[in-house]
């Protein structure tokens, strides 16, 4: 939820600092701050805000010192308050430290510590820390094992980066179910980083830290070691593939509307993922007695597409799961194959659900974005979607990928079990290779009209998305788009459920998205235009994305490219997507980091 970045070099690292910063902001941006390590000791700079108004108001890049650590906060404990942004120090200011995650017993250790005298100037569970390993360090003990007998007393998770004036030298840093990775740039630069971004713009060689490992930094190298043994850990370096062009914004205006342009390349990358990994995942899900399929947010919408099309294509059912209520419903057991869907790879609610069902010995699969993150290595089979870096918050691009990725299951599924309906289909992957260009298409036909159904319909409070079958997900998927960049409230459900109680809601004021199918789809369609008909009824103003007029039956109707069956939700989402952007682009919203929203939600 939060970013962490320490950078050790051989040059003064403030304006590096600063950047990295700037890079991780999309993971929390309430607060920030910066801590170095200069003749005078540790000196913090930090203040509310978003990072770059901070640095520059508290001119962070002025900071004198060859190592230091940055964080930018999301709150969970304590408001957003300068006291409470990071980095917080011990009583006698010698020890700073920036931590993500939560420690769980924070209370139990600031009622002993206060205990022993300390003070402290912040609400957060954070800064219990540098206290203990202050107090550790009194009995005369070096920095590392104060730090590691600190890190012994903790609860719950964290990452962590702490500077010392006793040890001006090196950065520590630990980590136990947040993510942490460092960046190898030998000779120049060693980073710790929340994830890649923080150092992507100075080396793409990373090492990704396991739960239960520290590491210490200097300008010479690195170590990693145990927690638990202070044993020394060997680690791989891994080469991220991600270009620093595709962090940048590259002209467009957010990241949002770039990756919502990205997407007819990210079509086409989720189409180079080897068929001989999607083939590995759908003998596995053959081989269960029972498949599920979890995400949470846009990745439980995902894996909800994912249902409609296993039951589609393979005649399968495979339920989806939001994973932050799995605890309470996910049976798991040796017959079991669990796949979960993650853009970030590191989402608390999923990656619990990943161990809970290791644990309950059930095999695991995963459709992830993020290289290094906590899913690639603890899921058994790990599906990398390669979409790229997602830096706006609301997730689009990513989405599409593993859309289209299940698609492809279901395809294989479907193709092993002889199921009609995938082998009347195997055309659809040649189908999809044309979808780069539909979406395109979409894009430069379609983006001007429904910037003008954003200007006309932007003061509206509150917004329907509706439609059925495998397009009910795509539904509620385009709601929580529009929700989450305009804060406008929209509902998304599938169409049929309308008169079951929300019909209510309908009046002249309440715009209704319609995701209408191609006519092929004889019966969806039939059934979706009988809610359109039920909502007119109610004077509700229909906006059909459609592929064809209704002549007259909608009040405003999007004419997409003309798509198969399956395909033509994906081109509902992007309408989505657009939607959503230009209702917030004229609203003046914060687009690419909506208030109180975080891109990588790492704590329960
Ligand atoms: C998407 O727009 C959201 N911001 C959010 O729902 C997100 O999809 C969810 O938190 C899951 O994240 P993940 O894909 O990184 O696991």
């Amino acid at each position: 939820m939060c970013g962490i970045v320490g950078v050790v070099g051989k040059t003064e690292i403030a304006p590096i600092l600063v950047e990295s910063l700037c890079r991780l902001e999309y993971r929390g941006y309430d607060s920030c701050g910066v801590a170095t390590l200069n003749s005078v000791g540790v000196e913090v700079r930090k203040d509310v805000g978003f990072v770059q108004e901070v640095a520059y108001r508290q001119k962070f890049a002025s900071a004198h010192g060859g190592l230091g650590i940055a964080h930018t906060r999301w709150a969970t404990h304590g408001g957003v308050t300068r006291e409470n942004a990071h980095p917080h120090l011990s009583c006698d200011g010698t020890f700073a430290v920036a931590h993500n995650g939560i420690i769980s017993n924070h209370e139990i250790l600031r009622r002993e510590l206060r205990g022993l005298g300390h003070r402290f100037s912040s609400e957060t569970d954070t800064e219990v820390f540098p206290h203990i390993v202050e107090e550790i360090h009194r009995s005369g003990i070096s920095v590392e094992e104060a730090f590691v007998r600190a890190l012994r007393r903790l609860e719950g998770s964290f990452a962590i980066a702490m500077i010392s004036s006793r040890d001006p030298e090196k950065i520590y840093c630990a980590r136990q179910r947040s993510p942490l990775v460092l960046g190898i740039d030998s000779g120049r630069h060693f980073f710790v980083g929340s994830d890649v971004n923080a150092f992507l713009h100075f080396t793409r060689r990373a090492v990704v830290l396991e739960d239960g490992e520290y590491a210490v930094l200097s300008r010479d190298g690195y170590f990693v070691r145990a927690i638990a043994d202070g044993r020394t850990r060997s680690k791989p370096i891994m080469e991220i593939n991600w270009s620093l062009g595709e962090t940048e914004k590259a002209g467009y205006r957010h990241y949002m509307e770039k990756e919502i342009w990205e997407q007819p390349d990210v079509i086409r990358r989720a189409m180079e993922v080897s068929q001989k990994e999607i083939v590995a995942v759908a003998r596995l899900m053959r081989a269960a007695k029972r498949n599920v399929l979890v995400g949470v947010g846009t990745t439980y919408y995902v894996s909800l597409f994912g249902q409609y099309l296993f039951a589609g294509l393979a005649g399968e059912f495979s339920p989806a799961f939001s994973s932050d209520e799995s605890g309470e419903l996910l049976m798991m057991d040796r017959e079991t194959l669990l796949l979960a869907i993650s853009q970030s790879g590191e989402t608390f609610d999923t990656l619990q659900t990943i161990r809970q069902a290791k644990a309950d010995g059930a095999r695991t699969a995963a459709i992830v974005n993020v290289p290094g993150s906590s899913m690639t290595r603890e899921a058994e089979i790990v599906i990398h979607q390669n979409s790229g870096p997602e830096i706006c918050v609301i997730s689009t691009k990513a989405a599409m990928a593993q859309m289209l990725l299940l698609m492809r299951m279901a395809l294989e599924l479907g193709y092993l079990r002889q199921h009609p309906p995938a082998m009347e289909n195997l055309d659809l992957l040649r189908e999809i290779m044309e979808l780069p260009d539909l979406v395109e298409t979409m894009l430069r036909n379609q983006q001007l009209q429904i910037r003008d159904l954003a200007h006309r319909f932007s003061n509206r409070r509150n917004w329907f998305y509706l439609g059925r079958g495998l397009y009910t997900p795509i539904a509620l998927e385009s709601a929580l788009k529009m929700k989450e960049v305009t804060y406008l409230h929209a509902e998304g459900m599938a169409a049929g459920f309308l008169k079951h109680g929300t019909l209510s809601l309908i009046d002249e004021e309440t715009p209704c998205v319609f995701l209408i199918p191609p006519k092929e789809a004889k019966d969806l369609y039939d059934l979706t235009m009988g809610s359109v008909a039920e909502v007119r009824a109610r004077r509700g103003k229909v906006i059909a994305f459609a592929f064809e007029s209704g002549g007259g039956k909608f009040d405003e109707e999007v004419i997409l490219p003309k798509a198969s069956v399956w395909l033509a939700p994906l081109l509902h989402l992007v309408a989505g997507q657009v939607l959503a952007y230009e209702t917030a682009l004229v609203l003046g919203r914060n687009i690419d980091r909506p208030r109180s929203l975080a891109k990588s939600v790492t704590v329960s």
